[in-house]
């Protein structure tokens, strides 16, 4: 049977790789490939126009819409809503900015299956459904556009950085996440927005967003639990953080994680006074900062991503040790590499039949 030649937009679930796929001599994915959604998410991410796919015999046929069949039955039972229910029922700019976000390169491989995103966007359903916590978001939308982007932003880190380390309190977090921020409403919003570099009077000013943020949150019984996120987000583990100077044994891991998130967060969101940061440099700056940032997390949250500095040393899902010899800008989460014993360089394959599974050479 001969092969068909698809528009990557016309791929289907289950359809089979017909030819390898080479971007820049190296193989991004092989012949034989089963294409599920994420595969095809990032193929279009990466900017692969047509590929060839290969004629799916009866058997493999049958088999995948068994599987589809099961899904959606499961699916059923459990009364989950279909992406396009959930769209209708939550406001379209909530749902744009969580779908607009996760698929930016900033995100990796974070975010890597439907599943996850619909995790996500169910979580924030359930925030959205409580009324102070929707009332306070959209507030700090018509306040400052970009803080309620860097609120949503920090919340989805969150969600998913807490699902990936299977840590406790996931929802609460998620609530602290998306509230961090909540204390720049009760500053100067010219203030907020200043393009030019801050006065270290203006600067004062603008630490008291921690203060009055904790304030606010502690008003609401609903909201009372994740005030000490909103007051302790600037800390650092050195005790050069702000408003408290507490170090590392009064901050809990909530409070460890989120200070890693928000500033990643912020470092790779667009400002409209200086461009988008890589998430390379940003991971770089966490790294650097081993006095202020808990390294434990920062070396999760890169395998989270899937994204690891250039130099970096890295262990393989085969055990064995290679250094990062490249981050491609497009796509930094399938990085170019070196083994150590071998010198051989190659990169890391779209299916991911070989991945980073930690930074380092050993699991801390
Ligand atoms: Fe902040």
């Amino acid at each position: 049977m001969e092969m068909e030649k698809k528009f990557v937009s016309q791929v289907c679930e289950g359809d089979i790789l017909g030819k390898d796929i080479i971007v820049n001599n190296s193989l991004l994915l092989k012949a034989g490939t089963v294409l599920h959604s994420r595969i095809i998410v990032k193929l279009k991410k990466i900017g692969i126009k047509e590929l060839f796919i290969r004629p799916s015999t009866p058997e493999q046929m049958s088999k995948f819409s068994e599987i589809t069949q099961r899904k959606q039955h499961q699916s059923r039972k459990k009364g989950e809503e279909t992406p396009s229910n959930l769209k209708s029922c939550m406001s379209e700019l909530f749902y744009q900015t969580i779908k607009d976000l996760v698929f930016e390169n900033r995100y990796g491989l974070a975010v890597n299956s439907k599943g996850l995103l619909d995790m996500i966007v169910q979580e924030f359903e359930d925030l959205m459904n409580v009324p102070v916590v929707s009332r306070l978001l959209t507030k700090m939308k018509e306040w400052d556009y970009f803080t309620f982007y860097h609120m949503v932003d920090t919340f989805i880190f969150g969600t998913v950085f807490f699902h990936y380390l299977g840590l406790p309190h996931k929802k609460q977090f998620a609530k602290g996440c998306l509230l961090h921020d909540i204390g720049k409403m009760s500053i100067p919003r010219e203030l907020i927005q200043k393009n030019d570099r801050l006065t270290s009077m203006e600067f004062e000013m603008i630490k008291l967003h921690t203060i009055l943020g904790a304030a606010q949150l502690n008003e609401s019984e609903i909201t009372s639990d994740v005030a000490y996120l909103a007051r302790q987000h600037h800390e650092r583990l050195d005790g050069s953080g702000y408003p408290d100077g507490l170090v590392n044994s009064d901050l809990n891991e909530e409070v460890r994680a989120l200070m890693i998130i928000d500033v990643y967060s912020a470092m790779t969101l667009k400002r409209s006074y200086r461009a988008a940061l890589d998430s390379e440099e940003a991971l770089k700056y966490l790294l650097r900062g081993n006095d202020q940032f808990d390294q434990v997390f920062v070396r999760e949250f890169m395998s989270m991503l899937h994204i690891f500095p250039n130099a970096s040393i890295v262990t393989l899902s085969d055990l064995s040790k290679a250094r990062v010899i490249e981050v491609p800008k497009s796509f930094p989460y399938l990085p170019i590499l070196q083994r150590l014993e071998t010198e051989d360089r190659f990169q890391i394959p779209l299916d991911l039949s070989i991945s980073i599974s930690h930074f380092g050479d050993k699991k801390e």
